[in-house]
């Protein structure tokens, strides 16, 4: 018998819901919320209104998508943490009361770990990372190497310290001029420049750990030297300086990656997270898999950013493993696994 289940993701500004059937996506619907642009950036008083406008639009859709009947359900998989709380608080307060009124299991799960356990999914990628792995998960909010034994066997080995790998895209792209969030549209004009022209100072942090911090404010003086000497630099530049930056991140990622490798004698690497569709690291990690003797795995792009699929697959996995949520759980901001 087939066992279907719902997933629901509201950790930041993206309310999600997606049907699953035995690990084969069924539906995944995404209301993103386009409030945030105007800000630059995500308001959390916002996005938690938001999702409560979209929640069960998004819900009903998904199930209607799925061609199937919520009777038919078998578990709600949520997203419990960690996140934005007054975020996380709506879809965890809506998927209990759905469980209650189905009178079906409730699933909690991680997102970090969900960015990572996508590749699961069916139609995720060409082939499945087979355990051990070393996962590294870099978004908004994230940046972890992790190093992944089994489904739920996970150990975070290094973390940034300060800003998160898409939080530095988003604010160094700011200071562009370029909407938010940035990353993708740093990703497109690097394509067009020269990633040679400008060197940023990488920072010196040791073992897994990283730091961008540094490299932010170098950049922000960066530019502001450059403008002061010509006006039209940002416009002139503007694709040179966005290869440059890019390829920095690219270069320190890379380095990182390569020395958990080393340390762990593992050498199969698993990408999750919104960052993980950028072109630089996808080109930069398989251009190099021979060389430096390793596999790398990327998500299909629907499933790197937030989704609800990767929630119900955790559900699915955690399911069979009877691995039940009670009620009386809350959301937590810093869940950890
Ligand atoms: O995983 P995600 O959707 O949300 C969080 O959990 O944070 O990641 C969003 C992040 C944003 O910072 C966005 O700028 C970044 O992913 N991003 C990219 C690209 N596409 C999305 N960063 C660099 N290159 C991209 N192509
Ligand atoms: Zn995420």
């Amino acid at each position: 018998m087939s066992t279907y289940i719902l997933g629901i993701e509201s950790s930041c500004d993206d309310t999600s819901a997606s049907v699953i059937c035995d690990g084969k996506v069924l539906s995944n619907l995404i209301a993103n919320q386009e409030i945030h642009k105007s800000f630059g950036g995500v308001v959390p008083e916002l996005a938690s209104r938001a999702h409560q406008q979209n929640i069960i639009p998004v819900v009903n859709q998904a199930i209607s998508n799925a061609n199937i009947d919520k009777n038919q359900l078998n578990a709600i998989a949520y997203t419990r943490g960690p996140g934005l709380l007054g975020s996380l608080l709506v879809g965890s307060s809506f998927s209990k009361s759905l469980s209650i009124g189905l009178n079906i299991p409730l699933i909690e799960v991680n997102h970090m770990q969900a960015h990572l356990l996508a590749h699961f999914i069916e139609d995720c990628g060409e082939k499945k990372p087979e355990f051990p792995f070393i996962g590294v998960t870099i978004s908004g909010g994230h940046t972890q190497i992790v190093l992944v034994n089994d489904y739920f066997d996970m150990k975070i080995i290094g973390q940034t310290l300060d800003d998160a790998i898409g939080e530095t895209f988003d604010k160094c792209g700011k200071m562009l001029g370029l909407p938010y969030p940035a990353g993708p549209h740093i990703d497109k004009k690097s394509k067009l420049g020269d990633y040679s022209k400008y060197v940023f100072t990488k920072p010196k942090v040791d073992g897994l750990n990283f730091s961008f911090s540094g490299l932010k404010t170098g950049f922000m003086r960066f530019l502001e030297k450059e403008k002061s000497s010509n006006k039209d630099f940002l416009t002139s530049e503007l694709d040179n300086v966005c290869s440059s930056f890019q390829n920095t991140i690219v270069e320190i990622l890379f380095e990182k990656v390569m020395l958990a490798i080393k340390q762990t004698g593992i050498n199969r690497v698993v990408f999750g997270g919104g960052v993980s569709c950028n072109s630089g690291i996808i080109n930069k990690f398989k251009a190099n898999e021979k060389t430096k003797n390793y596999l790398s795995f990327f998500p299909k792009f629907e499933y790197t950013t937030d989704n609800a699929a990767m929630i119900a697959m955790v559900g699915y996995l955690k399911y069979i493993r009877k691995d039940f949520s009670s009620l009386d759980k809350g959301a937590e901001a810093r869940y950890k696994f």
